[in-house]
């Protein structure tokens, strides 16, 4: 198990991306808090997530019979207010943070010619702005239990210009990026190190509109070197490392899953 006993907070975790990190993290031995503004979404999943480890054998080895491995919190990432209350939670209930995975983000596929500015700024409010609220709150909980990882979901998006996506949410992750360099380097000396992940297109349901149009779907796949899409597994797999003491001199790296496509 690489993440045993390690206590890891996960944003925007009640479906897709997100839910997968949270898999794979309690079947690691991590103790996760899955947060999601979807209270309903992120109880039903956390239920899954516990069920299926309590299955598999992999939360009693870590628990035993009583732990829970997996907690459902309701955070919107947007709020203050909500990002104090949920890292209080979590310290309550475990007395630690060692991973806060900043997952939770939105697109609105609109071309910058048409996109209202009220749609800009929610973009900004959940991709910008949440991931900067929890690592302001975050950090002096890591500093007093002696370093953490922070790591960040961004996209291919923040890394290259890409012809298939709007120009608001490829900002919003260009600014992940350097949010996570910039943490990197200001808070190494803490012992916290902060990377940034950067998927191809993912079927999720984030991506559902896109990949029911057949002439959009043949666009993704005919983009990747090697051929496919990437998996909710593969991405999920890069944030297990990321998380991990096998990752303990990785600082500040843009870390993409993406079959080669930014490899030109
Ligand atoms: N799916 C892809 O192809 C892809 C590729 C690259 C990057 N990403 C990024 O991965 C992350 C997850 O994407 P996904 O495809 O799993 O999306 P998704 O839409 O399937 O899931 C996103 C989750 O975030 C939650 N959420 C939305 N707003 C929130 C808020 N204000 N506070 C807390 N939770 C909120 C939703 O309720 C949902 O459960 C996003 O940051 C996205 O930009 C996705």
């Amino acid at each position: 198990m690489r993440l045993r006993g390690k206590v890891a907070l996960i944003t925007g975790a009640g479906q897709g991306l997100g839910a997968e990190i949270a898999r794979r993290y309690v079947r690691e031995g991590a103790r996760v808090f899955l947060a999601d503004v979807n209270g309903e979404l992120a109880a039903t999943t956390a239920a899954q997530i516990a069920d299926s480890a309590r299955s598999e054998g992999s939360a009693s080895e870590v628990f035993g019979d009583s732990g829970a491995p997996v907690e459902p919190i309701v955070l919107d990432v947007t709020s203050e207010p909500d990002w104090i209350a949920a890292i209080r939670t979590v310290r309550e209930k475990a007395g630690r943070i060692d991973v806060l995975v900043n997952n939770a983000g939105i697109n609105i596929r609109r071309d910058i010619e048409d996109m209202p500015v009220e749609s800009f700024d929610a973009m900004y409010a959940v991709n910008v702005r949440g991931p900067f609220l929890g690592i302001k709150h975050v950090l002096p909980v890591m500093k007093v239990g002696g370093g953490g990882v922070i790591l960040n979901m961004a996209s291919i998006c923040g890394l290259v210009g890409h012809k298939f996506t709007n120009e608001a949410y490829t900002t919003t992750k260009g600014a992940v990026t350097l949010l996570t360099k910039s943490i990197a380097s200001r808070y190494a000396a803490a012992n916290i190190r902060c990377n940034s992940v950067h998927p191809s297109t993912v079927d999720t349901p984030m991506l559902q509109t896109v990949l029911t149009d057949p002439e959009k779907r043949a666009e993704r796949y005919g983009e990747i070197p090697l051929g496919r899409l990437a998996s909710t597994d593969d991405v999920a797999s890069a944030f297990v490392f990321l998380a991990s003491d096998e990752a303990s001199f990785i600082n500040g790296v843009a870390f993409p899953v993406d079959g080669g496509l930014t490899a030109w």
